[in-house]
């Protein structure tokens, strides 16, 4: 697929879609968000905290005035919260025809847990998106070419998921625990892309990852305490993107007429740091459909959220 040319001017409108983008309230949720209003489409920023939402949307309308943009509560570490947010969704009796996860947090130096006892990062990164995505599936399934779009991360690569320790119950590392949740994300978008399909549906389903963007996920994870992030965000700046050009795969994904489900979409430059969208490998651990079946079905147990047909 040949993106070098790419940029975000070549995003068609998006006029008559509804998006919904978790964990909008900034870094490359936000410019996601502010780039698919600035292309015609009906946004929905799920934040978990409504002031930083408010003044999310306020920065956007700024830059696109009359943006059809809103922001809506959804907090990703509570199954409450997210069946809250689908519920509401579904009264709209609208389709969706685009969800982006993305809302994050990366490697807490100590394990928390979340208000459903699940681990912090597995919680809200991987079980989180899996339930509103479960959640949403009606209303998805309502649009004509429905996308979910799962935003996974580099740090897939020395993941494990290790069905006894899943939720770090025997040993919590902190870098562990992320690389965990960043494959379990690739490994549901593979698993629900290959669900759709062998159900005959329209949906697609595309992983990506931003490379490395300057965002405030390091001072909301590990912050100054871990020296090798430091270094790589704080002196190594050239090596990394900004926050909007972090959000290009996420773009890239949820709006390219050429992008195919299961397909992984980073930045194409040095070490898929930063560049133009492309689409890259994910490593072995990312392509093992066994674990991601596997991983599908404790997903369902721990949720509670029972998938209904795709077809
Ligand atoms: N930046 C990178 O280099 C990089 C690399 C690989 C992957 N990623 C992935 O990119 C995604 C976005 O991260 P980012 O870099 O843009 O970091 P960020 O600026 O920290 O943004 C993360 C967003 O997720 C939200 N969030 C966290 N926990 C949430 C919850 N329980 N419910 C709802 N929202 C929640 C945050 O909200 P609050 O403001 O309320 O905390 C924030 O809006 C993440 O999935 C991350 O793993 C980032």
């Amino acid at each position: 697929m040949a993106t070098s040319g790419w940029s975000v001017e070549q995003i068609p409108a998006q006029d008559g879609k509804t998006m919904v983008v978790t964990g909008a309230n900034s870094g490359i949720g936000f410019q996601a968000a502010l780039e698919l209003a600035r292309h015609g489409a009906h946004v929905l920023l799920g934040c978990r905290d409504a002031a930083k939402g408010q003044a999310a949307l306020e920065r956007l309308t700024r830059e696109v005035p009359g943006a059809k943009a809103e922001v809506a509560a959804l907090d990703m570490a509570s199954l409450a919260s997210i069946r809250a947010f689908a519920a509401e969704f579904a009264q709209r009796g609208i389709a969706l025809d685009v969800l982006i996860n993305n809302a994050g947090v990366m490697a807490l130096p100590r394990r928390e847990l979340t208000v459903d006892g699940f681990e912090r990062q597995f919680g809200t990164n991987h079980l989180g998106h899996f339930a509103l995505t479960g959640l949403l599936m009606p209303q998805l399934l309502q649009a004509m070419a429905p996308r979910v779009v799962t935003v996974a991360s580099l740090a897939h690569r020395n993941g494990k998921i290790d069905f006894a320790n899943l939720q770090s119950e025997r040993e919590y590392k902190p870098w562990g625990a992320y690389g965990e949740s960043k494959l379990a994300n690739i490994l549901f978008a593979r698993e629900l892309e290959r669900r759709a399909k062998a159900a005959g549906s329209r949906l697609i389903s595309v992983p990506v990852h931003p490379g490395v963007s300057q965002t405030s996920i390091v001072a909301n994870g590990p912050g100054a305490s871990d020296l090798k992030t430091r270094v790589l965000f704080t002196f190594a700046r050239f090596l990394t993107s900004k926050d909007a050009e972090g959000a290009w795969p996420t773009l890239f994904a949820a709006t390219s007429t050429s992008v195919r489900g299961g397909q992984y979409i980073g930045p194409s430059g040095f070490m898929e740091f930063k560049g133009t969208p492309t689409v890259v490998q994910p490593r072995p651990n990312g392509l093992d459909e066994k674990v991601g079946e596997r991983l599908w079905v404790v997903s369902e147990e721990l949720t509670g959220v029972h998938y209904p047909p795709l077809g």
